[in-house]
């Protein structure tokens, strides 16, 4: 099976939760504590063996495409003063050279036109799509799970997680036929299923290995959920050449496209950091709701 070597990241959507901070900064450059979220994706990316990065930008974004290109001023200034630590901070926002592509949405119609932009970059080969938005932490980044996992299933393959029934009309949801330990074999996914007829709780979460049969699907895909272009219609529309599974990878998800799973996230993050665990840990001990929260 041929190796998995390119990653497309979405990060065209315009982030109105964050209003206004995203009015200005795009989504994917929030720091969550002193690195921004897109870096955790291609961090992601790279432990999994990625070495082709795609951006699928927008009008707005300059900031995020300036912080994978050299600083030189900036790096001059460091060496200079002799800021050693300082320096080394930027090394994982180097690229190698030619290893980013930054192409542009145009108008952001959904996930599936978002992919759908870098049709004519993927070739033959399965390729990887991950959401910056969606932060996973763990030992074993979950994209790294998923390739090897799909080295034995092939297909179209979502990383997946369990939901309670109650959230399932959140997320994509998988119709399972069969589980074999973290694998569930699919009949396909619904997007945003109501409780009552979400057909189980495995819910899809944003980390893809898809074949390049996808593209033929998004060419000719109409509206779907919520007037958008989705990914998961495309998935379904291809289950007569590529099966489809998810991998309920080991890890935690948060959800920093909401500023509730933003904050969870810094919490969490900040709690494992030797340098700042303990006084933060400390810190939040002296918290207490505001009174009138707590009625
Ligand atoms: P979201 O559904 O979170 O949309 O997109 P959004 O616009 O980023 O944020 P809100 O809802 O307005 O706050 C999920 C992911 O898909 C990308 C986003 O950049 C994000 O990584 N996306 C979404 C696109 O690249 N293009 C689109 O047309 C839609």
């Amino acid at each position: 099976m041929s190796r998995i070597r390119k990653a497309v990241f979405p990060v065209a959507g315009m982030g109105t939760r964050f209003l206004p901070a995203t009015k200005s900064v795009p989504k994917e450059m929030l720091p969550l504590i002193d690195r921004p979220l897109i870096q955790y994706a291609v961090d992601e990316a790279r432990a999994a063996g990625i070495e082709e990065f795609i951006f699928v930008s927008a009008a707005g974004k300059g900031a995020l495409e300036d912080y994978f290109d050299t600083a030189a001023a900036l790096e001059m200034t460091l060496k200079a003063k002799g800021k050693t630590d300082a320096l080394a901070a930027l090394e994982p926002s180097h690229m190698r050279e030619g290893a980013l592509t930054i192409l542009r949405q145009g108008r952001a119609l959904g996930l599936g036109h978002a992919v759908r932009q870098a049709k004519y970059l993927i070739g033959d080969d399965p390729f990887a799509v991950l959401l910056p938005d969606d932060v996973i932490k763990g030992p074993i980044g979950a994209l790294s799970q998923m390739v090897e996992a799909h080295r034995n299933v092939g297909g179209h393959m979502v990383a997946t997680m369990d939901v309670p029934r109650a959230a399932t009309s959140s997320y994509g949801v998988l119709n399972v036929k069969r589980r074999q330990g973290r694998v569930f074999h699919a009949r396909g996914m619904v997007e945003k299923p109501r409780p009552d007829i979400a057909p189980s709780t495995q819910a899809v979460v944003g980390r893809y290995i898809l074949q390049p049969s996808i593209f033929a699907r998004l060419a000719d895909l109409g509206p779907g959920v919520g007037g958008e272009l989705q990914l998961t219609d495309a998935i379904n529309a291809d289950l007569s050449n590529a099966s489809v599974t998810g991998y309920e990878f080991a890890g935690e998800r948060f959800d920093c496209g909401s500023i509730q799973g933003f904050v969870q996230a810094t919490a969490a993050f900040a709690l494992d950091r030797v340098d700042l665990g303990k006084d933060f840990a400390a810190f939040m001990e002296t918290r207490k709701l505001p009174e009138q929260m707590t009625a």
